[in-house]
């Protein structure tokens, strides 16, 4: 029986579309934060007594189709014939609605090959975690993770940016709302690449938006950290705007929020949005701006706000 820890990670380049949807292998690489405060821990133990896997998630047993691919790449890895019951604790703050898919395959990853005896490098560890949600590669790693888009299931992995910043980066977390979202990531993001013709100019851009990211973040160049990565959020929305039909992940509030961020940005704050496949506005800046920016958005979204700094990479919490 094995435990893992994994944090969720916010790309700042962004991952949206699959040239493979098998192999989960995206049309760009990207790149992302993993985050202090949000995570998930999950428990695997192979059991003779199992006729199959079994999930059971914030202790409600859940649908086991996704998780089951990740273990089946691990049972036949590992020669391991028994199904596996998985025991997974989200610790989201309702407040941040973050749940997500990215710490979920980390540490499933990571807790289900230790359980089957596998010693894996943490690019082998992110190959895997890949398999599972193409987001979860880059929650191996702890701070700025980059995943190499690869040509193939051998080449596309995440690892720590050789360069990491040493600005004191944060990201306050605006919870717009905490409703499930109308269309899953899978699904919008296949949408996208099938019907938006704005996508090959997102992958154009996306793609050529990832050597200065990672330049900027090498010399703590923080007006082009926040430039990039708002070009790549706002560049994703717009393809996925285009598609057909026209579809939006923004609520009302989710523009609130943006408006507020460019006000403060007008003031002379660092404060850059990213938003991912849901309303919740992500904004980046650094820790002597944090209470600013709190004071600002306090009056429209008190007891929805959380703050988040560069997180660790996934571990084992225990084996017996
Ligand atoms: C908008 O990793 O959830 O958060 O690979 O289909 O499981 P699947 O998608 P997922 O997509 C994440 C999309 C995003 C951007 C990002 O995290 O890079």
């Amino acid at each position: 029986m094995t435990t893992a820890r994994a944090h969720t990670n916010i790309a700042l380049i962004k991952y949206w579309g699959k040239r493979d949807s098998q192999l989960i292998l995206p049309y760009t690489s990207s790149i992302s934060m993993t985050l202090d405060e949000f995570y998930t821990d999950t428990q695997v133990v192979f059991d003779a007594a199992l006729t199959a896997d079994e999930l059971y998630l914030d202790g409600t047993k859940r649908d086991v189709t996704k998780v089951a691919t990740v273990l089946e790449l691990v049972r036949q890895q590992a020669h391991e014939s028994r199904f596996a019951r998985v025991t997974s604790t989200n610790h989201v703050p309702e407040t941040a609605g973050l749940a997500s898919s990215a710490s979920a395959f980390a540490a499933l990853t990571m807790a289900a090959s230790a359980a089957a005896g596998l010693k894996l490098s943490h690019t082998q560890l992110s190959r895997l975690a890949r398999r599972g949600s193409g987001s979860a590669s880059r929650s191996v790693d702890g701070g700025f993770v980059i995943w190499h888009r690869g040509t193939d299931d051998q080449s596309s992995f995440a690892e720590p940016i050789r360069e990491q910043p040493t600005l004191p980066l944060a990201m306050v977390v605006v919870m717009v709302s905490g409703k499930k979202k109308s269309q899953t990531s899978r699904q919008g993001m296949a949408q996208t690449v099938a019907t938006s013709p704005f996508y090959p100019a997102f992958v154009e851009q996306n793609q050529a938006a990832i050597e200065p990211m990672l330049h900027a973040l090498a010399t703590d160049d923080l007006a082009t950290i926040g430039r990039l990565t708002e070009q790549s959020s706002f560049q994703m929305h717009a393809a996925i705007m285009a598609g057909n039909p026209p579809f939006s992940y923004f609520e009302p509030e989710t523009l609130t929020a943006w408006h507020m961020v460019q006000t403060l940005r007008d003031q002379g704050i660092p404060a850059y949005a990213t938003m991912d496949a849901g309303p919740n506005v992500k904004i980046l800046t650094t820790q002597p701006h944090v209470d600013t920016i709190l004071k600002a958005l306090e009056p429209e979204f008190a007891g929805r706000l959380t703050v988040a700094h560069p997180g660790p990479a996934a571990q084992i919490l225990s084996e017996e």
